[in-house]
């Protein structure tokens, strides 16, 4: 199967570049399965039920979300009837939604997605490799999914590869989000799960971690309470990774991907 992961959709700029890359990308890769992490997809907090259909529209299967899952309060409510929305799997019990999803793809194919929030520099949650353990136990793969991926959503690095290391093996993709810039070491790790530190996000890189520039500047140097953060309005980099995975549902080929706006570009060229 041919799989696209889409780090973070930063504002209106990301959203863009949803609409106008995942179509071209979707025919030219081939891909038969999508997910991009939607946190910040409106004004760079949370999502909305009309901004998930566009992703839809666009040709996205399933959107993750993370710390920023509820910024918008809607989604508490269509959260609820939108399977092809997740918030991270180890919210405390009873939080609206679901953190994992079993899909079907258009040649009948089933994808695992998984969402899970890391605890290191962030709020407290519960465990997740008890989280992401209890999904596997559920689905393996090979026997109950086709392939599966792992959105890790997390500020440490190192609680990232942990989780990735963890579900190796048991997942074609485990990929960290959250920190909104692509880390240089995507690679398929030794029990063959594909893996990128961070996927980076999708939006303006000419600012602090996709918003204006101006007003993080000034919390840094002032230490006072100022105006609100406002995504950055140049044109955004859809960044990615594309993974290929065998019979077996594990990675075969992993490739970064980023498109536009002011990084290097990269496209996969098989
Ligand atoms: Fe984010
Ligand atoms: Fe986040």
């Amino acid at each position: 199967m041919r799989l696209l992961f889409i780090g973070d959709v930063v504002g209106r700029v990301g959203r863009a570049a949803i609409a106008e890359h995942v179509p071209v990308l979707r025919r030219d890769l081939a891909l038969d399965f999508v997910v991009a992490n939607g946190e910040n997809a409106a004004g760079g907090f949370g999502i909305t039920e009309n901004i998930a259909q566009e992703f839809l529209n666009a040709g996205v299967d399933c959107i993750t979300l993370g710390n920023h899952a509820f910024d918008q309060r809607e989604a508490l409510v269509f959260i609820e009837r939108a399977p092809h929305v997740l918030r991270p799997l180890n919210y405390p019990a009873g939080t609206p939604g679901r953190g994992a999803w079993l899909y079907e793809t258009a040649r009948g194919e089933r994808v695992l997605v998984m969402n899970v929030m890391g605890r290191v520099f962030m709020d407290a949650m519960d465990d997740p490799f008890a989280a992401v353990e209890k999904e596997l136990a559920a689905c393996p793969l090979g026997l109950a999914c086709d392939a599966a991926i792992l959105d890790i959503h997390a500020e440490a690095s190192s609680e990232k590869q942990a989780l990735a290391h963890f579900a190796d093996g048991r997942v074609s993709l485990a990929i960290g989000t959250h920190t909104h810039v692509p880390t240089a070491d995507w690679r398929i790790l030794p029990h063959g799960a594909a893996f990128q530190t961070d996927a980076g996000m999708t939006g303006d890189y000419d600012s602090v971690i996709g918003m204006d520039k101006e007003e993080p500047i000034r919390r840094f140097t002032r230490k006072t309470p100022g105006s609100r953060f406002e995504p950055a309005e140049g044109q955004a980099t859809l960044c990615g990774l594309f993974v290929e995975t065998g019979g077996d549902g594990l990675a075969r080929k992993v490739e970064a991907l980023r498109v536009g706006g002011a990084l290097a570009q990269a496209i996969p060229a098989f």
